[in-house]
Protein backbone atom coordinates (compact mmCIF):
# COMPACT_ATOMS: atom_id res chain seq x y z
CA UNK A 1 0.00 0.00 0.00
CA UNK A 2 1.30 3.21 -1.34
CA UNK A 3 2.15 6.30 1.54
CA UNK A 4 -0.49 8.66 2.06
CA UNK A 5 -0.24 12.03 2.86
CA UNK A 6 -2.47 13.01 5.69
CA UNK A 7 -3.48 16.04 3.60
CA UNK A 8 -4.63 13.55 0.89
CA UNK A 9 -6.92 11.02 2.63
CA UNK A 10 -10.26 11.30 4.32
CA UNK A 11 -12.86 8.75 4.92
CA UNK A 12 -15.99 8.65 3.39
CA UNK A 13 -17.76 8.34 6.62
CA UNK A 14 -19.04 9.97 9.54
CA UNK A 15 -19.14 6.85 12.51
CA UNK A 16 -16.21 4.79 12.85
CA UNK A 17 -18.51 2.11 13.01
CA UNK A 18 -18.63 2.26 9.18
CA UNK A 19 -14.79 1.85 8.36
CA UNK A 20 -13.24 -0.26 6.33
CA UNK A 21 -9.57 -2.16 7.06
CA UNK A 22 -8.20 -0.10 4.34
CA UNK A 23 -9.58 2.76 6.16
CA UNK A 24 -8.02 2.19 9.59
CA UNK A 25 -4.89 1.10 7.98
CA UNK A 26 -4.31 4.59 6.67
CA UNK A 27 -5.87 6.53 9.22
CA UNK A 28 -3.75 4.28 11.66
CA UNK A 29 -0.48 5.60 9.58
CA UNK A 30 -1.19 9.00 9.42
CA UNK A 31 -1.98 9.28 13.49
CA UNK A 32 1.13 7.53 13.99
CA UNK A 33 3.43 9.66 11.91
CA UNK A 34 1.20 13.07 13.38
CA UNK A 35 1.67 12.56 16.74
CA UNK A 36 5.31 11.61 16.43
CA UNK A 37 5.96 14.89 14.65
CA UNK A 38 3.94 16.77 17.24
CA UNK A 39 5.03 15.45 20.22
CA UNK A 40 8.26 17.15 20.82
CA UNK A 41 6.44 20.37 20.33
CA UNK A 42 3.74 19.85 22.20
CA UNK A 43 5.77 18.64 25.45
CA UNK A 44 7.38 21.78 24.83
CA UNK A 45 4.56 23.65 24.44
CA UNK A 46 3.10 22.99 27.80
CA UNK A 47 6.32 23.27 29.10
CA UNK A 48 6.48 26.73 28.30
CA UNK A 49 3.60 27.07 29.95
CA UNK A 50 5.02 26.53 33.85
CA UNK A 51 7.01 29.46 33.12
CA UNK A 52 6.49 32.76 34.87
CA UNK A 53 4.45 32.66 38.60
CA UNK A 54 7.12 31.04 41.09
CA UNK A 55 4.07 30.54 43.33
CA UNK A 56 6.64 31.67 46.20
CA UNK A 57 9.18 29.70 45.34
CA UNK A 58 12.73 31.64 44.29
CA UNK A 59 12.17 30.27 40.54
CA UNK A 60 9.74 29.28 38.23
CA UNK A 61 8.63 25.39 38.00
CA UNK A 62 9.74 25.28 34.47
CA UNK A 63 13.16 26.39 35.63
CA UNK A 64 13.14 23.67 38.63
CA UNK A 65 12.62 21.00 35.71
CA UNK A 66 15.21 22.48 33.89
CA UNK A 67 17.28 21.90 36.98
CA UNK A 68 16.70 18.63 37.61
CA UNK A 69 17.31 17.60 34.25
CA UNK A 70 20.79 19.51 34.19
CA UNK A 71 21.31 17.85 37.43
CA UNK A 72 20.28 14.02 36.07
CA UNK A 73 22.55 14.79 33.10
CA UNK A 74 25.59 16.18 34.98
CA UNK A 75 25.27 12.67 37.05
CA UNK A 76 25.49 10.47 33.91
CA UNK A 77 22.05 9.07 34.28
CA UNK A 78 20.69 7.62 31.39
CA UNK A 79 18.70 9.99 28.44
CA UNK A 80 15.22 8.79 29.48
CA UNK A 81 15.87 9.38 33.03
CA UNK A 82 16.88 13.04 32.11
CA UNK A 83 13.94 13.54 30.11
CA UNK A 84 11.85 12.18 32.98
CA UNK A 85 13.49 14.75 35.34
CA UNK A 86 12.91 17.52 32.85
CA UNK A 87 9.11 16.26 32.20
CA UNK A 88 8.34 15.04 35.75
CA UNK A 89 6.41 18.49 36.75
CA UNK A 90 4.78 19.10 33.05
CA UNK A 91 1.47 17.96 34.72
CA UNK A 92 1.53 20.57 37.25
CA UNK A 93 -0.29 22.82 34.94
CA UNK A 94 -2.84 20.03 34.02
CA UNK A 95 -3.52 18.36 36.78
CA UNK A 96 -2.49 19.95 39.91
CA UNK A 97 -3.91 17.33 42.34
CA UNK A 98 -2.65 14.38 39.95
CA UNK A 99 0.64 16.02 38.60
CA UNK A 100 2.95 12.64 38.84
CA UNK A 101 0.44 10.84 37.35
CA UNK A 102 -0.10 12.86 34.30
CA UNK A 103 3.49 13.09 33.65
CA UNK A 104 4.00 8.97 34.31
CA UNK A 105 1.68 8.50 31.66
CA UNK A 106 3.69 10.80 28.90
CA UNK A 107 6.88 8.59 29.38
CA UNK A 108 5.11 5.55 30.16
CA UNK A 109 4.79 3.95 26.80
CA UNK A 110 8.97 4.84 25.99
CA UNK A 111 10.69 4.25 29.33
CA UNK A 112 11.58 1.53 31.43
CA UNK A 113 8.95 0.58 34.43
CA UNK A 114 11.44 2.00 36.79
CA UNK A 115 11.39 5.44 35.11
CA UNK A 116 7.58 5.23 34.55
CA UNK A 117 7.12 4.38 38.93
CA UNK A 118 9.56 6.99 39.86
CA UNK A 119 7.98 9.57 37.96
CA UNK A 120 4.09 8.33 39.25
CA UNK A 121 5.60 8.09 42.76
CA UNK A 122 7.92 11.54 42.96
CA UNK A 123 5.13 13.58 44.03
CA UNK A 124 4.48 11.51 47.07
CA UNK A 125 8.14 10.30 48.23
CA UNK A 126 8.51 14.15 48.24
CA UNK A 127 6.52 14.46 50.67
CA UNK A 128 9.29 13.68 53.08
CA UNK A 129 10.48 16.82 52.58
CA UNK A 130 7.57 19.09 53.94
CA UNK A 131 4.31 16.83 54.77
CA UNK A 132 4.75 16.87 58.32
CA UNK A 133 5.17 21.03 57.98
CA UNK A 134 1.25 20.47 57.06
CA UNK A 135 0.30 17.94 59.80
CA UNK A 136 0.64 14.74 57.61
CA UNK A 137 3.24 11.85 57.46
CA UNK A 138 6.43 12.70 56.01
CA UNK A 139 7.10 8.73 55.54
CA UNK A 140 3.97 8.25 53.64
CA UNK A 141 6.15 6.69 50.82
CA UNK A 142 7.02 3.82 53.40
CA UNK A 143 4.27 2.15 52.21
CA UNK A 144 6.03 1.33 49.23
CA UNK A 145 9.39 0.20 50.87
CA UNK A 146 8.81 -3.12 49.62
CA UNK A 147 8.73 -1.59 46.00
CA UNK A 148 11.70 -2.78 43.71
CA UNK A 149 11.97 1.21 42.74
CA UNK A 150 11.44 2.69 46.22
CA UNK A 151 15.08 3.38 46.99
CA UNK A 152 15.60 5.37 43.76
CA UNK A 153 12.31 7.08 43.70
CA UNK A 154 13.77 8.38 47.13
CA UNK A 155 17.34 9.21 45.59
CA UNK A 156 15.33 11.13 42.68
CA UNK A 157 13.95 13.22 45.02
CA UNK A 158 17.24 14.08 47.35
CA UNK A 159 18.84 14.78 44.28
CA UNK A 160 16.72 15.45 41.39
CA UNK A 161 14.02 17.58 42.85
CA UNK A 162 13.98 18.79 46.59
CA UNK A 163 17.16 20.31 45.73
CA UNK A 164 16.44 21.99 42.19
CA UNK A 165 14.56 25.54 43.39
CA UNK A 166 18.17 27.58 43.57
CA UNK A 167 18.13 30.33 41.35
CA UNK A 168 21.84 30.51 41.47
CA UNK A 169 22.20 26.95 39.42
CA UNK A 170 23.65 26.79 36.44
CA UNK A 171 20.48 24.88 34.62
CA UNK A 172 21.18 24.31 31.33
CA UNK A 173 18.35 25.91 28.30
CA UNK A 174 15.77 23.64 27.13
CA UNK A 175 17.12 23.93 23.43
CA UNK A 176 19.75 21.41 25.08
CA UNK A 177 17.70 18.62 26.17
CA UNK A 178 15.20 18.94 22.99
CA UNK A 179 17.52 15.75 20.95
CA UNK A 180 17.03 13.89 23.90
CA UNK A 181 13.22 14.75 23.68
CA UNK A 182 13.45 13.64 20.23
CA UNK A 183 15.13 10.33 21.01
CA UNK A 184 13.77 9.15 23.87
CA UNK A 185 10.09 9.81 21.85
CA UNK A 186 10.92 8.31 18.96
CA UNK A 187 11.39 5.19 20.36
CA UNK A 188 9.09 2.33 20.16
CA UNK A 189 6.42 2.43 22.08
CA UNK A 190 5.93 -0.52 24.54
CA UNK A 191 2.60 -0.34 24.62
CA UNK A 192 -0.35 1.92 23.14
CA UNK A 193 -4.22 2.71 24.26
FE1 LIG B 1 6.45 17.09 41.43
FE1 LIG C 1 9.61 18.78 41.13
Amino acid sequence: MADTPTDTFTVSWTAMADGTVEDYAQLSKIFESHGRETLVGHLLSVMRLLEGPTLGYQIDRERHCRQSATRALRNGESDEFVVAALLHDIGDVLAPDNHSGVAAAIVAPYVSSETEWVVRHHGLFQGYYYFHHLGGDRHARERYGESPHYDRCVDFCASYDQNCFDPAYDDLPMEDFVPLLEQVFSRPPNYTA
